[in-house]
This record gives structure tokens, sequence and C-alpha cells, in this order.
């Protein structure tokens, strides 16, 4: 059978395939191919590719796989490169893209959405949302601790005392944990906030406060995953997140609900209560964003910072 990993769009960096995958992929009976340069971006080389046993190909040569392995969905123009009866694996991210997903199946190509993979036990290893949010939320605080013009810990010298950054972490699933973990390891003061009451409790083991309104008791939906707040609860969360959020010096946000868009959860006003200097990073800005005004792949400048 022959599998193909073509090279991503950009601004996509990411690579299906690695001289590891190669190896197990060929020992299981596949024609491993891949497009010249697939891997650069993740610094991966043809030649660790092929010297683990894939061979070399052209982005043409996807029609003629049975198997394309993705990171991202493939666009129109790469899915009028399959064959009929192709199968493709990959992230899908169907929700809002309904009509690529059924021009896909008009093509007579069939996808297995990797998020929808259940984040049961037994498929652990094939669970690409939490291994990528576990780096986000890592990236998330080095790239806000870069951005940031102070330190991180609080720093002791004989001209006198710097306290230590005041980090808030805004939904507290795989990347806010994670985040918080980092953020605490900086040394920095780190509170967190999320709808599900069972996050309570990771927060707080990992050292960090948990806040949340007492007009919000548990808002778990299904599979251990948060629901939509009723206008009532969403106010009354405004409220507290308005509040605290003027004392933090950076604010990460990673809150998402299945299938739904992001919540909004920083308004422009709140960004305007923080002190001159502050760094919002919003993890969720691809599903529309926790905080109003970000863009993907951007630094939005609030207020006059030059
Ligand atoms: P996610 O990426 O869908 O959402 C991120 C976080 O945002 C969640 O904790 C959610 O409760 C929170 N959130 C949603 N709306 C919010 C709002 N209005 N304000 C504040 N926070 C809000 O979720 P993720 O990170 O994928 O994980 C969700 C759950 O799944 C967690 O309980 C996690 O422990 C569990 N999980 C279980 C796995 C397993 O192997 N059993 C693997 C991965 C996650």
């Amino acid at each position: 059978m022959k599998l193909f990993v073509p090279k991503e769009k950009s601004p996509e960096t990411r690579v299906a395939l690695s001289p590891d995958t190669v190896k197990r992929l060929s020992g299981l009976g596949f024609d491993v191919t891949f497009e010249k340069g697939a891997g650069e971006l993740s610094r991966i080389t043809d030649e660790a590719l092929t010297a683990a046993g894939a061979k070399v190909a052209t982005a043409k040569d996807a029609g003629t796989a049975d198997v394309v392995l993705k990171v991202n969905r493939p666009t129109a123009a790469e899915a009028k490169g399959y064959r009929k009866g192709a199968l493709v694996l990959a992230a899908m991210d169907p929700h809002g893209h309904e009509s690529d997903i059924k021009a896909l199946a008009a093509a007579g190509i069939s996808t297995f959405a990797m998020e929808f993979m259940p984040r049961i036990t037994r498929a652990q290893s094939m669970d690409i949302l939490s291994s990528q949010a576990n780096l986000a939320g890592y990236q998330a605080v080095i790239e806000g601790a870069a951005v940031f013009d102070r330190a991180l810990p609080m720093m002791m010298t004989a001209a006198g005392t710097v306290p230590a950054a005041r980090v808030f972490v805004m939904g507290a699933g795989v990347a806010g944990l994670q985040a918080i973990a980092t953020a605490r390891r900086l040394g920095a003061v780190v509170t967190a906030t999320d709808v599900r009451a069972a996050a309570g409790e990771q927060v707080e083991s990992l050292g960090a406060k948990f806040i949340m309104t007492d007009a919000l008791k548990d808002a778990s939906g299904e599979g251990g995953y948060a629901r939509e707040l009723t206008a009532d609860e969403q106010k009354a969360q405004a409220e507290l997140v308005a509040s605290h959020i003027a004392k933090q010096d950076i604010v990460i946000t990673t809150a998402l609900i299945p299938g739904r868009p992001a919540p909004k959860l920083v308004t422009k006003a709140m960004l305007a209560n923080m002190a001159p200097g502050s760094v919002v990073v919003d993890l969720a800005v691809e599903r529309g964003g926790n905080v109003e005004g970000s863009k993907p792949g951007e630094i939005a400048r609030v207020g006059h910072v030059s």
C-alpha cells in the first residue's frame, strides 16, 4: 500500500512524518513516500527520511497514494490531486469548515479527523490534542515572558527588589496546566481560572491559586470538556475577570468549548485597565480568540505602547 506525506502549506511548519515513523510504517508493510523538502521546516532532512527507508517523491505523486498523512486538512487544491478512494489522516478541524469537509466527501476521499480520537487510555499515543496543547502551553509562557519587559521571578539586588511577575491563566485544561507549571518554574506568582470544578484541584496541585466566581458551581460538559456558560454565568465571570486582570502582568488564555467558537473572556475595556507593559497571549485565537482584538500570528499593541 502506498503512503504519501506532502509538504504542508504555509504557515504550518510541522510535517506528518519522522524517521522513526518511517521505520514503523515500513514495518507494517507501507511503501512510504514523501514530497521533497516536506520535513525541512521541522528540521527533518530528506536524507534522514530516506535513510529510514522512505522514498522522495513530488506533490503529483499524491495522486497514486492509497493513504495520505497530513498535519492539517488538505486544501481543495491539494484534495483535487488525490485519487478517489484515498484515505487521509489529519487534524480535520471540521467545525466552521463544513463545506470543505463536504467537498472531500464528494471527491470520494475518506478522512480520519485525528482530533476526534477518544481521549481514553488505550488511544493516548494517538491523542494529537494533548501533545500539542502541552507544548503550546509551555510556549505561550516563553513567548509572553520574552515580550514582557521585566523578569518573571522576584529579583533581589542590593539596589532594591523587583517583585515577581503576576501571571493569570484562563482555562486550566492541558495547555493551561502546562502554562501554570512553566510560569511557576520561572518564578511567577500564578493564578488560574476555569469553569470546570475539577480543574480547581489540578491548579492548586501545581502551586497556583484557583479563582472562580461563586455564581458558577461547575460547567463540566460531555467527555470532561466545558459547556458554554449561560448569559448570567458569563456576566458573573466577566465581573471577576475584570477586577482580577487589572492587577496581572501576563495573561494566558486557553479556553475552548468543543465545536463552538472560543468564549470571549477579555474585552478591550479589560485590556485598557491593565498596567502599561502587560502582555496577553491568546492561545484560542484560531477558534476566534478569548481576547477581543487578538489576531493569529500577530502582536497587537493596545494603548500607546511604541
Ligand atoms: P479544551 O482545549 O477544550 O479547553 C481548554 C480549557 O478551557 C478547559 O479546561 C475548559 O474547561 C476551559 N474553558 C472553557 N470555557 C471556559 C471559560 N468560559 N472560562 C474559563 N475556562 C474555560 O480542553 P482540554 O485542555 O483539551 O482538556 C479538557 C479536559 O479533558 C481536561 O479535564 C483534561 O484533563 C481532559 N483530558 C483527558 C485526557 C485523557 O487522556 N483522559 C487527555 C486530555 C485531556
